[in-house]
């Protein structure tokens, strides 16, 4: 189907009758879902709309542009963007009424798995633009507004980091003390449940140059901790400065030396590209924070084979020994995926071993749900939904215990914070600790940005309580 003679409009007003607002005076709702690597080509997205006359809004009622950054890692993940276009559909036609246009666009990894089908489904979405495409949203857009439905999903050929404009440095200032930045994106491991490497493409290193100069803008307007995001970080390389090939573990250590950047921290990895030089990093390295989030899904070899991940249980736990070797204090996150096809209660049994052995100090676990496209939703003994919800239940309950027991044992204890903004109480500051807790202390303990040293007072649910030591 040709999209552009899909019907403009389904909801009464023709699309010429409807004022197109000037540059200027548009603004842009956006809704970020997923990972954090979406929240980072958000705020990109932002960035270049305000370039085209779009300035960001927090109220869709008041929005000539909606766009949704989705994620299509879950089923449930996927369908909360079409609940969510059945909302934004009568909101549509509510401003339809009013004479007033208001474009809807999908981005993201639903936009690039689903393209033109969206469109189909929910025929008030304006455009589709795909996760290695959205330089081109101000092109897409001139379009959109003069009543062309567009699908812009194919891979672009050129670098979209090399067509994105950076904010101005103002801009960046109003903006938080910690950022994300992303050093490599795609991935080419096709774990047989993941619909990444189908959504995001082939593993891609950003450029060094590229990486230190965004590095260096965000510590120049006050940014005090990094994290950089790849779908496989450590699996980054490039070409160094000294013209040496680089991982991951030297890119670190470049960036430790920008001034006023005083924590690196990186996700996700994959436990095949732990190299030697980035378990250094952990090592030689105080910028960087001795939290790794290390996801294994599986603790068996049955199950982890069947996964395509490529590793056995005890090579995960040997590299979890040499990493703790080399850093005592570090913290470990992981992920988790129950109800696998095929995965019996023995199977379980043993990442919940795996788990005991580990001992995390946080952790993420999801019901396994077949994706379209995937080698997993193709195969056998698929397992019940009850089984898997009762596996999630204990398996869930054992990384709870081990996440309170980990905030239990830093009371007492003197730790460095970042303060990152104000409390939801008033008289409050929250921070961060080294290992990803907010950390809350009283608003005199410092100003936002300053890394201050507390002694923990208490846990709270899933936070620390501190006073100034
Ligand atoms: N690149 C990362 C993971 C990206 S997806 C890695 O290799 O670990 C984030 C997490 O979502 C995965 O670690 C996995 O636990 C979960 N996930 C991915 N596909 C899934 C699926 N089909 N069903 C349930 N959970 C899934
Ligand atoms: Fe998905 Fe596996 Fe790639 Fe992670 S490594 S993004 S789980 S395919
Ligand atoms: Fe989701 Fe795409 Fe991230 S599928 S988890 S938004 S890479």
């Amino acid at each position: 189907m040709e999209l552009n003679t899909i019907e403009r409009d389904d909801i009464g007003a023709a699309a010429e009758d409807l004022v197109v607002p000037p540059a200027a005076t548009r603004k842009v709702f956006v809704k970020t879902y997923g990972c954090q690597m979406n929240v980072y080509d958000s705020q990109r997205m932002t960035d270049a709309l305000a370039t085209d006359g779009y300035a960001a809004t927090d109220a869709i009622g008041e929005a000539d542009l909606v766009l949704l950054n989705t994620c299509h890692i879950r089923e449930k993940a996927a369908e909360k963007v079409y609940s969510e276009l059945g909302r934004i559909r009568e909101l549509k036609a509510e401003r339809a009424k009013a004479g007033r246009e208001m474009l809807v666009g999908v981005a993201g990894c639903v936009a690039q798995a689903e393209g033109a089908e969206i469109i189909r489904r929910s025929p008030a979405v304006d455009l589709v633009i795909g996760p290695q495409t959205y330089h081109r949203l101000p092109a897409v857009l001139a379009k959109a507004r003069s009543g062309e439905k567009i699908v812009e999903t194919d891979y672009a050929v050129e670098d979209k980091f090399e067509h994105l404009p950076q904010p101005k440095r103002a801009e960046l200032i109003r903006r938080a003390v910690t950022a994300f930045l992303t050093v490599q994106e795609g991935c080419d491991k096709f774990c047989t449940f993941c619909v990444v490497p189908y959504t995001r493409g082939s593993e891609v290193s950003r450029p060094v140059a590229q990486i230190v100069a965004e590095a260096e803008r965000l510590a120049d307007a006050g940014v005090r901790e990094v994290t950089l995001l790849g779908q496989n970080v450590n699996a980054w390389h490039g070409r160094g400065e000294d013209s040496e090939e680089w991982g991951l573990g030297r890119l670190l250590f470049r960036l430790a030396e920008i001034p006023g950047l005083a924590r690196l921290r990186y996700t996700t990895s994959h436990p095949r590209d732990m190299d030697d030089e980035l378990i250094a990093a952990h090592r030689d390295l105080p910028a960087l924070m001795p939290y790794l989030h290390l996801p294994v899904q599986s603790g068996s070899d049955r199950i982890l084979k069947a996964m395509n991940r490529r590793h056995m249980a005890k090579d995960y736990l040997t590299l979890i020994d040499r990493i703790r070797a080399a850093r005592n204090d570090i913290a470990l996150s992981g992920d988790f995926i129950v109800g696998f096809p095929g995965e019996t209660e023995a199977d379980f049994e043993a990442t919940m071993q795996l788990v005991e052995d580990v001992n995390y100090a946080s952790a993420f676990s999801f019901k396994y749900s077949p994706r379209p496209g995937t080698p997993g939703a193709e195969m056998n003994d698929q397992v019940p939904e009850a089984v898997k919800d009762e596996r999630l239940q204990r398996l869930q309950a054992l990384l709870l215990k081990q996440q309170q027991h980990f905030g239990a044992s830093l009371v007492g204890k003197t730790i460095d914070t970042l303060i990152e903004k104000p409390g939801r109480q008033a008289g409050q500051k929250v921070g961060r600790s080294p290992w990803l807790q907010p950390v809350i202390v009283d608003e005199k303990a410092g100003e936002i940005g300053d890394i201050i040293r507390v002694r923990i007072t208490k846990t709270g649910y899933n936070s620390l309580f501190a006073e100034l030591a």
